[in-house]
């Protein structure tokens, strides 16, 4: 697919930081000028300057304002909003202005739009609305980065390129025939030969055989449940096609002005399941990530928490920017939410206390037409004497006061791993059950270690494990030779090791691993299932064990497993078609110790285990508040200086103990306790 290579004569080492021209923290948000008649221009640079705006995101959405008519240029809003924002010291996260082809475009060219499996076409009328693989539109699109290069390329307000915009959010599998076509060229580039592709595929089974890659489709519609191993490339494939476009413009942009940083802005769990964002790492300058809280989760700053360490996971630990968020309620959930007072402080420092080092908003102003104007912004529909703009000046002033804790980082002992191509893949069709939803174990593991205070790294089964005391695989059903040794290594070395149900179950082709499950992990683990006991709807069963608190629930897993010698039974199924067998296994390996859940959980058996995982593992809480406050920290790189994020979620005012620094926020020495009231946020740098 790829047409364009960054040049040989391209020195990383020469790209300047994003944040090279700001002081402190970067604060800002998606910037649309061309919405706005120029008295409301300048009212807003004027209001930037009282917020303490210091980097806009700019002409993500302005293709069709920028280019009206083919070839026929308008820059002057552009230029203008360039100058004044410069003028300022307002920075420029500037945009390839690619998220949205004009609608001449379209016209001229509708082969571009992309397809639904069925065929049905995506036209334009709302945003997105091309087929990243297409010739076509590549020119087009590649044609508009470069003249954004060639024009700003040199604009002192210039910071960085934001590469078009969510790349995959609403088109994240297209089916149409350029798609088809670039997914063929992937599978010959990945197979070679048609016969390694049968062989991969499993394609004796249902008379799939092909003759010839031309006969390969992607996975569309079909009578009876696509061939698994052809869906499951069809993933590999379109995150990677997804990042072929960002790295194809921003190729386009390196070649003119290889020293500005690019980047595009990643949807960590909002939407993401399309992209592998851990493959995308390497090609980003800096990760930004956009996080929306979601109304109906009761327990959303433990989402935003897991979104901002998977954004700090692909960053491999690095600072990174928060693109996006909310000043309060956005206009795409069923219901959406308002804000409560202080919300939007606490997400906002919440991502900081995670490494953020920016924190940005959709969008500087609300809009008062198009499909967005009921989402809220830094300056709302009703004007400045409002609680949302009275927070977006806290919010700034906040920022500024935690300057200093820019470019320190989340240093954790414990890595939860997160695999893209295992969620594919574990969530296929016709498996034990089809309630298994890949992310919702991710994220019970993850919140039964937050609600114990640890802090995690994600990681991937390929990471480096040995800064891990504790290392966790929920349901990693499809992982290669290699990752399943690098996790075994972790428990060889000294690390505590959990694994869930459902994991090393096959190999990266989707082919079981034969001679009882988990087979990846069987040696590690010392067990062997022989069957799976998937629990019907409502279904429960009591596992019993000091290890899960006495006496538990479990419910969607259950499985018949035999422990190997030396594999302690730690907790035992108490009823149902498995009583009596083991439900929670440990072993010693190594200098560490290998455990394995055979089911799952509800959250105070998880709770117990979690504990029990943490205690033997030596991993320390970053410090040990009441249930729903969160204390996280950032060190500095030459580790001399702390500072640790309180953040109090619940509606109960409370007191740390043993915290001692000066708190940046209010000013104030602490010797020893540190009060935190409700929804309240404090950052101590610690003495
Ligand atoms: C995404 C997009 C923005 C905006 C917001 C609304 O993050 O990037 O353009 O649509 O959603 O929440």
């Amino acid at each position: 697919m790829r047409r364009r290579t960054t040049p040989d004569s391209f020195d990383a080492t020469a790209v300047r930081p994003w944040n090279a021209q700001l002081d402190g923290l970067g604060y800002g948000g998606d910037y649309n000028p061309e919405q706005w008649p120029a008295e409301v221009r300048d009212e807003d640079v004027r209001l930037m300057r009282e917020a303490g705006v210091n980097i806009l995101s700019v002409a993500i959405f302005s293709w069709a304002t920028l280019e009206p008519r083919e070839g026929e240029l308008d820059w002057t809003w552009l230029d203008e909003t360039m100058d004044s924002l410069h003028a300022a010291s307002i920075q420029v996260a500037l945009a390839t202005a690619t998220a949205s082809p004009p609608p001449w475009l379209t016209r001229k060219h509708p082969e571009i739009l992309p397809r639904l499996a069925d065929g049905t076409v995506l036209h334009q009328g709302g945003r997105q609305a091309y087929a990243v693989t297409h010739p076509v539109h590549r020119d087009y699109a590649l044609r508009m980065a470069a003249r954004m290069a060639e024009r700003y390329g040199d604009h002192p307000a210039l910071a960085l390129w934001h590469v078009d915009n969510e790349i995959g959010c609403h088109v994240p599998r297209d089916y149409s025939d350029s798609a088809a076509a670039a997914f063929r060229d992937w599978l010959r580039e990945r197979y070679t030969t048609v016969d390694r592709l049968n062989e991969a595929w499993g394609t004796t089974f249902w008379s799939q055989r092909y003759a010839d890659f031309d006969d390969v489709l992607p996975p569309l519609t079909v009578p009876a449940i696509v061939n698994p191993t052809q869906q499951l490339d069809f993933d590999r494939f379109s995150s990677d096609a997804l990042l072929d476009y960002y790295r194809d413009l921003r190729d386009t942009l390196r070649e003119i002005t290889p020293h500005v940083p690019t980047t595009t802005n990643l949807m960590t769990t909002t939407a993401t399941k399309g992209m592998d964002y851990f493959s995308w790492s390497d090609d980003l300058d800096v990760v930004a990530n956009d996080h929306y809280t979601i109304a109906a989760d009761d327990e959303r700053h433990v989402e935003l928490a897991l979104s901002a360490d998977l954004a700090r996971g692909v960053a491999h630990g690095a600072p990174w920017i928060l693109m996006e968020h909310s000043t309060s309620a956005v206009n795409w959930q069923p219901r959406n939410r308002t804000k409560a007072p202080g919300e939007m402080l606490r997400n906002s420092l919440q991502h900081v206390a995670r490494g953020a080092d920016s924190v940005m908003f959709f969008q500087w102003r609300q809009s008062r037409a198009g499909a967005e104007k009921y989402h809220s912004a830094m300056v709302p529909h009703a004007g400045t004497d409002t609680d949302v703009w009275r927070s977006t000046v806290d919010l700034g002033s906040a920022l500024q006061r935690l300057g200093e804790v820019r470019g320190s980082r989340v240093v954790a002992r414990a890595a939860l791993i997160v695999d893209y191509p295992a969620w594919w893949a574990a969530e296929l069709d016709s498996h034990p059950t089809q309630e298994l939803r890949y992310m919702d174990e991710v994220r019970s593991w993850y919140t039964a270690l937050w609600d114990q205070g640890v802090t995690v790294d994600t990681v991937t089964p390929h990471t480096d494990l040995a800064g891990y005391d504790l290392v966790v695989a929920p349901t990693l059903y499809l992982v290669d030779d290699e990752g399943a040794a690098n996790i075994a290594r972790a428990a060889e070395r000294g690390a505590t090791v959990a694994v869930t149900f459902f994991s090393g179950i096959v190999d990266s082709h989707d082919h079981v691993r034969l001679g009882g499950y988990p087979g990846a992990f069987r040696d590690l683990l010392g067990v062997r299932t022989e069957e799976f006991y998937p629990l019907q709807a409502a279904e429960t069963v009591h596992v019993t064990g000091k290890a899960v608190g006495g006496d538990a629930t479990a419910d969607l897993w259950t499985e018949k497993t035999h422990v190997l010698d030396g594999t302690e039974v730690v907790a035992s199924y108490d009823d149902g078609a498995l009583a009596g067998h083991p439900a929670v296994t440990r072993r010693n390996v190594g200098s560490g110790a290998a455990w394995y859940m055979g089911t799952r959980l509800e959250r105070s058996g998880l709770d117990a285990l979690v504990g029990r995982l943490v205690e033997e593992s030596g991993v320390a809480p970053d410090g040990i508040g009441p249930a729903g406050v969160e204390i996280v920290r950032r060190r500095s790189n030459d580790g001399a200086t702390t500072w640790l994020f309180a953040l109090n979620h619940t509606d109960a005012d409370t007191t740390l103990h043993g915290v001692s620094g000066i708190e940046l926020l209010g000013g104030d020495a602490v010797v020893g306790d540190l009060a935190v009231p409700a929804g309240a946020v404090r950052v101590v740098r610690e003495a």
